[in-house]
């Protein structure tokens, strides 16, 4: 895989009406991207497709997040998440997604379809905040189970102390 972008400070902001789309395989292989989604992530179309989803990923993200989209897509829910995301030129962008399973005519599940748009700069300042403190839980504990462990127990916290689902929290923001 390619070297991961350093992170700057420089934030890119998704036009009002602009929908980033991409579709992958089973293993978040990259089979899909729209003219927004290239663009946006300053990757071209050759280096997007046929790389993994993570290619995108945001050392500020926790890994929690991802585990909850994994295994709700897997478990062929949908999911909504606010997404922190790297750019080439190591800027940043966030997005509200909604990330779905697809199935063939048999009902067996085929790869996973992305949908995002731009979140109200309200809940990215909420979710921010959420998001630092499940990365610190994280961090503290350790990488894999351990942190994972933390920053899950830390969000069922938080929800529990709101009295919401992961959905009504995130639909509310
Ligand atoms: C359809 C689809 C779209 C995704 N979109 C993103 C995205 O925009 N940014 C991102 O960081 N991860 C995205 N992911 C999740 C990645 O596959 C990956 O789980 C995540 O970047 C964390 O990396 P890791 O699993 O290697 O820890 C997407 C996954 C799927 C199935």
């Amino acid at each position: 895989m390619s070297i991961r972008p350093q992170p700057t400070q420089h934030e890119k902001i998704l036009g009002e009406g602009d929908f980033i789309v991409s579709k992958t395989d089973l293993k978040g292989i990259i089979t899909y991207g729209n003219r927004v989604f290239i663009t946006m992530s300053g990757y071209s179309e050759e280096e997007l497709l046929g790389a993994p989803h993570n290619i995108l990923r945001h050392p500020d993200m926790p890994r929690v997040v991802f585990k909850l989209l994994w295994d709700t897509i897997q478990a062929k829910r949908e999911i909504c998440a606010y997404v922190k995301n790297l750019a080439k030129d190591g800027s940043f962008y966030w997005v509200w997604a909604n990330i779905t399973p697809s199935f063939d005519s048999s009902g067996n599940l085929i790869g996973y379809y992305s949908v995002r748009r731009k979140p109200r700069p309200e809940a990215i300042q909420a979710i921010t905040g959420l998001y630092r403190t499940l990365l610190e839980a994280e961090r503290k504990a350790g990488d894999g189970q351990p942190g994972m462990k933390a920053s899950l127990a830390l969000l069922n916290q938080t929800l529990e102390q709101k009295g919401m689902g992961y959905e009504e929290f995130v639909f509310g923001l």
